[in-house]
């Protein structure tokens, strides 16, 4: 009942031409698809790119961050209401990247999805322990302070259409995934403590997991019952890769 999204976060990469060639090329290779859905996540400045080469597929287009301004003097900053404007469905909110550079807090994630929703931009909220946090078996304390923390003041029905991405920080970038029935397990974890403050969304919210899923372990973690989806770094950075991941999931 939860469709899958399966999300490219291209990060820092791709100038404007290169975004342009990319969704292109994509969409022919995805057109056929139906049952999942499928998005980009790119630099701000690539994004009415993306949106307008986009059109006519059923790709969506996310933000890889905004600041929770609507406007104002935050110099580099974009808002969510900015994204709205260009139709951009989606932003990308809390990435372990942001929180451990450029020092973002679980209380700006939060005031960042608030922004998001009243706006109508949905948030992928990330979230994700280190591997030192996994050593000393803290995964669900860390995850679960991370979400309750982004998800304080959200209604029932907010929390129903977010989306959030369990990305254990070790896999990410690395090659190293968690396996198929370990992501499965933590994003059960989630799902039962967002059940306790929502009892009517967690089954309805979709959890990705996030951290080297390519071509070759896609199939084996969206076989997982908790697994609605995957937010894919570098194998999103090319059509064939992408597509397959696509492909395999649909
Ligand atoms: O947002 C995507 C994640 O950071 C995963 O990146 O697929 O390159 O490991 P990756």
């Amino acid at each position: 009942m939860r469709k899958p999204f399966i999300c490219g976060n291209w990060k820092m990469n791709k100038n404007v031409d290169e975004a342009e060639k990319m969704i292109n090329n994509l969409k022919a290779k995805v057109k056929d698809v139906d049952n999942v859905e499928m998005g980009i996540c790119s630099t701000a400045l690539c994004l009415t790119t993306v949106k307008e080469a986009a059109q006519g597929s059923e790709l969506v287009t996310g933000a890889e961050n905004i600041y929770w301004k609507d406007s104002g003097a935050y110099t580099g900053e974009i808002s969510a209401k900015m994204l709205a404007a260009s139709d951009i469905e989606y932003t990308i909110v809390g990435h372990s990247e942001r929180r451990e550079i450029f020092g973002e807090s679980d209380y700006e994630v939060n005031k960042k999805v608030l922004s998001a929703l009243a706006h109508g931009v949905k948030p992928i909220i990330c979230v994700g322990e280190t591997l030192e946090e996994r050593k000393a078996e803290q995964i669900e304390a860390k995850v679960n302070f991370q979400v309750d923390s982004a998800l304080a003041g959200l209604t029932e029905a907010e929390v129903a259409d977010l989306v959030i991405a369990y990305e254990p920080i070790w896999a990410i970038g690395t090659g190293e995934t968690a396996s198929a029935e370990e992501a499965n397990r933590v994003i059960g974890i989630i799902r039962e403590n967002i059940r306790k403050e929502y009892p009517e969304a967690a089954d309805k919210v979709r959890i990705q997991y996030g951290g080297s899923v390519k071509p070759h372990n896609v199939e084996e973690i969206m076989a997982q019952p908790e697994i609605d989806g995957a937010l894919v770094g570098g194998a999103s950075l090319e059509a064939e890769s992408f597509s397959e991941i696509i492909l395999k999931t649909a």
